[in-house]
Order: structure tokens, then sequence, then C-alpha cells
């Protein structure tokens, strides 16, 4: 048989036909194209999803009318909310069973035949198997609250001010906008001012940089220059206390050069914190190695735990000793002070119920309450699968491989749909991760996301004119790739026809 042309839906099929990792994604629920459009809430596996269900049937929905609605929808939106492991459901019935035919003993009762740890282990058992998606020792990380509520954590036990030394906290002007919030709280709970302690990093040539310059406005790339951003660091280098960046950027998809840009912070004395909500599941990241100081996350994006799940964090095991017990003089001698809550205490004297925190050793340390089982036992049913996929490695090896073929297929389109949109995302496999970002000309927006969804394909918007693009790579084909790239040209041609109507 003749190689299919690599433009062709039968090359996208070979590819995956040839994908070591093909079997991750029958761990999935994948909604239907007829589900992805139904407005009534539908029981998975009653057969309900295979109706058309289409709603305001759409140019672009009659032209698949051939399509059967029963199909997969083309699902790239794991940047935003991964699918749900089929597993899930499992584990947490074993969890429901376990409460209801053990009631408190369900805490400290190993059962035979239970694949969940007892709910005393469970936060440990967690951090174990969350250790190698980021490249830490198991001590090193924390299954606790949530994203934002963990860097707050984390700053209010690294983050010491001194208004006559170190002060400034340094972030991307860009940052998601809770990270904005933290920062800014933080400096103000000090009592200091954001105009003296924060520093906002901004691409070269971005109007912060062109008001400082006098300079006339000129486009500007939102990607950020680790050159430019080690210029900022070495200009507050003397009153800098601490750094704040993205793994990944939400909105750009840029991959920052974690290893590179922590080595320089600390070597000017800046403590690093990194917020690796796109990055964890994604990038294959080595935090320990890399001597990151601390990183949080969350796990309903590429960790597939479910919308606000329980969060991670890390805290190198540096800063997490426990050299002494407490002592009346000073309760807090021997460990990194912090906003404690029993469940950070050492577990030998946790439920001793004496006064006096003794925090435990490594970043089990920083916890604060008894965390959600249910929680829990999705992120671990997750986390089951990329065991199955054999970790990060094999994983970041087809996510690059997906993210090039789209970025191909793209750069392929025709001429008048190509000259619609620009790819803000680097085109260099090693500054992303699996999302591409793409910039729509202005006033595309709502109707090309109508149409992607009329078509069955779901990715998201930033307003006012960004599409995020992000194939995972447990549970998308090349295939999905492939579909979004034709229902994208369509859903072009039809916004621009109607921008011209
Ligand atoms: C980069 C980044 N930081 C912080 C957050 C806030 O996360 P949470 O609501 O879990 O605190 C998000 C949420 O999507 C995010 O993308």
């Amino acid at each position: 048989m003749a190689p299919a042309e690599t433009s062709s839906r039968e090359y996208a099929i070979s590819l995956d036909r040839s994908d070591a990792l093909k079997f991750t994604r029958d761990e999935f629920l994948i909604p239907t194209k007829a589900e992805a459009w139904s407005k009534s809430l539908i029981a998975v596996g009653s057969g309900a999803g295979t109706s058309t269900g289409a709603g305001d049937a759409s140019t672009a929905q009659q032209s698949q009318a051939a399509d059967d609605n029963s199909a997969p929808c083309t699902y790239l939106v794991g940047n935003s909310l991964g699918l749900q492991p089929r597993r899930t459901a499992t584990r947490l019935r074993q969890y429901l069973d376990t409460w209801a035919t053990q009631g408190v003993q369900g805490h400290f009762k190993p059962l035979e035949g239970s694949p969940l740890p007892t709910w005393l282990d469970a936060d440990a058992a967690a951090a174990s198997m969350m250790a190698p998606i980021v490249g830490a020792d198991p001590s090193e990380v924390a299954v606790m609250q949530s994203l934002t509520a963990n860097l707050h954590f984390l700053m209010s036990a690294f983050y010491r001010p001194d208004p006559a030394g170190r002060h400034k906290v340094i972030l991307e002007a860009k940052a998601f906008p809770s990270d904005h919030f933290l920062v800014e709280t933080q400096i103000r709970h000090h009592g200091l001012s954001t105009e003296s302690s924060m520093v906002l990093i901004s691409p070269p040539g971005s109007q912060q940089q062109q008001k400082d310059a006098a300079a006339a406005p000129a486009p500007v790339d939102p990607l950020l220059p680790t050159e430019r951003i080690l210029a900022v660091i070495d200009e507050h280098a003397e009153s800098a206390a601490l750094l704040l960046l993205p793994g990944i950027q939400y909105y750009t998809g840029q991959l920052l050069d974690i290893p590179r840009i922590t080595a320089h912070a600390r070597s000017r004395g800046v403590f690093v914190i990194w917020d690796l909500a796109h990055a964890a599941g994604n990038a294959d990241l080595r935090l320990h190695d890399w001597d990151v100081d601390a990183a949080a996350w969350c796990t309903y994006k590429y960790l597939n735990a479910g919308p606000g799940c329980i969060g991670g964090l890390f805290v190198h095991e540096r800063h997490t000793r426990v050299s002494t017990g407490p002592s009346d003089e000073d309760p807090a001698s021997g460990f990194t002070n912090r906003l404690a809550g029993w469940w950070g205490n050492d577990k030998a004297t946790r439920f001793g119920m004496s006064g006096g925190f003794h925090a435990a050793p490594g970043a089990a340390g920083f916890q604060v309450s008894n965390p959600s089982i249910v929680d829990i036992t999705c992120l671990c049913a997750s986390l089951e699968v990329f065991e199955l996929a054999g970790g990060m490695a094999p994983l970041r090896e087809k996510s690059r491989r997906l993210t090039a073929y789209l970025e191909a297929l793209l750069r392929d389109m025709p001429a008048e749909a190509r000259a619609l949109f620009t790819q803000i995302t680097s085109a260099d496999p090693d500054q992303r991760g699996a999302q591409l970002s793409l910039r729509l000309e202005e006033g595309l927006l709502d109707k090309v996301m109508d149409e992607l969804l009329a078509g069955g394909v779901l990715v998201d918007e930033r307003r006012p004119d960004v599409i995020r693009v992000a194939p995972a790579p447990l549970y998308n084909t090349f295939e999905d790739c492939f579909n979004f790239v034709q229902v994208f040209a369509s859903a072009l041609a039809a916004a621009k026809g109607a921008t011209a109507a």
C-alpha cells in the first residue's frame, strides 16, 4: 500500500496506529459530540449521548450531519480541565463503600482487597504518586488545599520582607490574576506597598517598556525572553526577596527555562516559587534537581483530577528539615515557621492534642487540615493512569510530537485561512508544552468558537481574540489534531464571511 500523504486523515490515523501510548485514551470518558451539544444532563452509559441532541443547528453542524454524533468530540481543553478517567468512578465507589461499611474505621483500618490506602495514609500515598510527575522526592511534595491557597501558604513561610533590605516580589506583568492578587495582598499584609515592593516583568516592547522609553506603540511579542527575566532579577538583585513565575504561561503557552531562571535568581539571593498550574502533568519537570525552592500546582488540568480538586505543593528538602523539637523558650526553633494546622504536625504527636506545633519533616509539615479523601481518591485514580503510561518522559515525548503535528497542519492551511490567525506560542518545542495559543483576526472569536463547537470541537478562548488548543498526550490523538484543523478552517471562513456580510 502506498504511504499516506502527510496532510491526509489516513496519515493522522497511521500515526495513531503506531503510537505506543494509544491505549491510555481508553482510560478516559470522552464526551460524544451529542453530549457536548446537549443542554440537558445525560447519565453516562444511558445511551442518551448517542442521540443528535444538537441544540441550535448551524451551518457547520448541518454539514457534519452525516457524521455519527455518538462519536467522541475533539476535546483539546486539557489545559483548562482534564477529562475524567474511567477508573475515577470505580475508586470513588470503593471510597464510598469504605465509608459506608467502616465509618470512622476507614481512617486507620486497612481492608483486604481494597486498592485504597487508609484515610490517615492517603495524603502520603498521593504525595508518593505525585512526586515523580514533578521530579521530586516524595518527602518534598504535599497534596493539600488548592493552588492559590498553597501559594499563600508558601509565601507566608518564605516571604519575610525587610523594608530596608530584601522586600520586593518579582512576577510577570501578565501573570494569572490570582497570582497578582496573591502578591499584592501578601505585600500589603506585611504593611508594604505594591508601588515599592512589586516588580513586574513585561516583554520587551510592551506598553510598560514603551512608556519608560517614550517609544511609539509597536506590535508586541507577548513571550518573555529568558534574558529579559534575568536582567530584571539583576536590576533588583539587592532588594528582591522573592520571584514568582509560571512554569508554563497560561495565555501564551510559553514554557519558561525553569532551571536557568531558578539558578540565576538563587545565585542573587532571591527565593524562587513556581506556579506550575499549566506545567504539572504537561512538562517534564525536575524540581529537586533544578534546586527550585518551592512550587505549587493544581490537579484539574493535565492531571485530570476533576474541577477544583486538591492541589499540590513542593518545598525543597533544604527548607523542610526539622532539626529540633519545640522548646519552651522558642517553640518555632528548628524549622521554618509557617501558618500551621494539626495535619502539618509530626504524625507521632499529631493526635497527642497537646499545645506546641512540632512540624513534620518534609513538605508534609506544611499541611494544614485533614485532606478531602474524595479529592485524593479522584487524584490518585488519575495518577494511576500516569503510572500505566510509564510516567512523564514517554508522555512528554508524545506530547511534543502531537503539538508539532498540530503546528505543521496549521502552517499548511490554505493562505486565506492562514492569514486570519497568528500562533503566539513559541515555535521552539523546548519553549512550550502541549498548548498552542492562536490569536485570531479581530472580531472572529465568537463565531469561530460557535462553529468549532458545532463541528464537535472543544477548545478554550481568552477574550478578546485568542484560542488555546492543547492536545493532551494521555487521551488526544493525531486524528484529533487533524479534526481540529479541518473544522477550524471552515470556522474561520464562516466567521470571516459573517464579518464581511
Ligand atoms: C496559572 C494559574 N495560576 C493560578 C490559578 C488559580 O487556581 P486555583 O483556582 O486552583 O487557585 C490558575 C487557574 O486556572 C492558573 O491557571
